[in-house]
């Protein structure tokens, strides 16, 4: 098309092309179409007993922000759309999505080798480390492939694994174990949204040698939180050939991970719920035990694409500012992280006020809930996640009421996905710009919607 333009208009387009092309982040230009969402920011009935926000919550998210402030983040340029609310993929900031449209750059050229560096630097800082040995990763894919990577590259057939089970992505990643070989035993809780406790898992690891042990920080499925921190200090003092092994999908970027600190050694996630970004990338971090692990494997790593052999070295290149080639990473969604990253991850200070605003707003978001009379699967707020709440509906009503009434109201909520409880419960998600910019009217709007059509349904607290 430019070779028909005449001269100065070509000129001009080629200026701004180039010109778009080595702005990882457009600041002022929009380049979305220029719709508001159509929902309206709810304003609460007066008499309600939800009708304010708890003070702490709102101090809290008036403050002031280091680098970006919250409060510019924007989706002013996003078309209309339903406000998903789901625990991921989550509402996006306009920057985040604009990056995703960077004009094409090769994977191995000089401009993209420093935007996949910027973003394997800013992942150290995510996971507060500092071991030069410890290791990220970026590959395309969702979390599922963090699996994956887990079963290809630290399990041999035959290795016994522990997993503390805390819900339906437990299971699974249990049964994707049991594919590379593994003899997995799952611990459990008492009952449906618990978790293991320290002497249950004390005793397991006394009783037989494992190789490794994961734990779901977050398990969608029932909103529990595990306390990562307890765990991994409690097997390394037990057990510490053990690998601590982190699925992080539901709770990176929103619970904290101090990866060396806490002696973790393999986290994985995906970049659609915390990380704020569309999904399409895999985000690992591997601990110096971990590639020893995988190094000295009696058996090659058990998948080809999924291998840590192949994508180590590749990564070092990326971080040490040369290209390398094992297959074509995700280009556009690496921008998309790399805006992200760089809205939150780029101190620990920022950190830290990314993970008290999540845990101002779940608190509120359960507090309201619970005035309402709605109970938690979660069974304690000590193990609930940060990020995203799992209800249990009232007596009488289905999801198959209460769902398409909300989205009615423009607010998509997830149901139910725990094979025990699935038609019992919703999952409503609070991540991302949705939790750290109140002004955006999120919480409210979704709180309001739901609240609104239970009454409609007849449902009275
Ligand atoms: C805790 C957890 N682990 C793993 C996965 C699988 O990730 P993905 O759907 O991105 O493949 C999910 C998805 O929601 C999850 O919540």
């Amino acid at each position: 098309m430019l070779r028909n333009m005449t001269n100065p208009l070509r000129n001009t387009a080629t200026a701004r092309l180039s010109a778009l092309a080595n702005q990882l982040v457009p600041t002022s230009q929009p380049i979305v179409a220029s719709n508001t969402l159509s929902y309206q920011p709810a304003t609460f009935p007066t008499n309600s007993s939800f009708s304010h926000p708890p003070q702490r919550y709102q101090q809290h998210n008036q403050q002031q922000h280091p680098s970006r402030s919250y409060s510019t983040m924007s989706q002013a340029n996003q078309a209309a759309h339903p406000l998903t609310m789901i625990p991921g993929p989550i509402e996006f900031d306009d920057e985040v999505l604009a990056a995703m449209s960077h004009p094409a750059v090769p994977h191995t050229s000089p401009t993209f080798i420093k935007i996949f560096q910027e973003s394997l630097q800013l992942l150290r800082k995510l996971f507060f480390s500092t071991d030069p040995n410890a290791q990220p990763f970026i590959l395309a894919g969702s979390g599922t492939i963090g699996w994956d990577v887990v079963g290809a590259n630290l399990i041999e057939a035959g290795d016994a694994a522990l997993v503390l089970n805390t819900g339906y992505f437990s299971d699974s990643f249990a049964d994707a174990l049991e594919v590379y070989g593994a003899k997995v035993d799952n611990l459990k809780g008492p009952q449906i949204g618990s978790k293991p406790s320290l002497e249950q898992i004390e005793a397991a690891l006394k009783a037989k040698t494992y190789k490794i042990i994961t734990i779901t920080h977050v398990d969608t499925s029932t909103g529990v939180l595990s306390d990562v921190e307890a765990i991994s200090k409690l097997v390394k003092s037990v057990s510490p050939q053990t690998l601590v092994v982190v699925d992080g999908v539901c709770s990176v970027a929103v619970e904290p991970i101090k990866f060396d600190d806490w002696k973790v050694d393999f986290v994985l996630t995906g970049s659609q719920k915390g990380l704020a970004t569309p999904s399409g990338l895999s985000v690992l971090f591997a601990s110096a035990q971990a590639l020893d692990v995988v190094k000295n494997r009696k058996s090659p790593s058990g998948s080809y694409f999924a291998s840590i052999p192949r994508w180590l070295p590749i990564m070092q290149a990326y971080e040490s500012g040369k290209g390398a080639y094992f297959a074509t990473p995700a280009v556009q969604n690496v921008y998309a992280l790399l805006a992200s990253l760089r809205q939150f991850a780029t101190s620990s200070e920022q950190l830290e006020e990314r993970f008290a605003k999540h845990a101002a707003t779940s608190d509120y978001v359960k507090d309201t809930l619970a005035k309402a009379g709605l109970k938690t699967v979660s069974v304690d707020r000590e193990s609930s996640a940060h990020g995203m709440t799992a209800v249990y509906l009232p007596e009488g009503i289905s999801n198959a009421d209460l769902l398409p009434l909300v989205l009615k109201k423009n607010v998509a909520l997830a149901g139910g996905i725990h094979k025990e409880i699935v038609s019992k419960y919703f999952r409503v998600g609070h991540m991302g710009i949705s939790a750290t910019t109140p002004s955006l009217g999120h919480i409210d709007t979704a709180l309001n919607a739901i609240l609104e059509a239970l009454k409609e349904l007849g449902y009275t607290y």
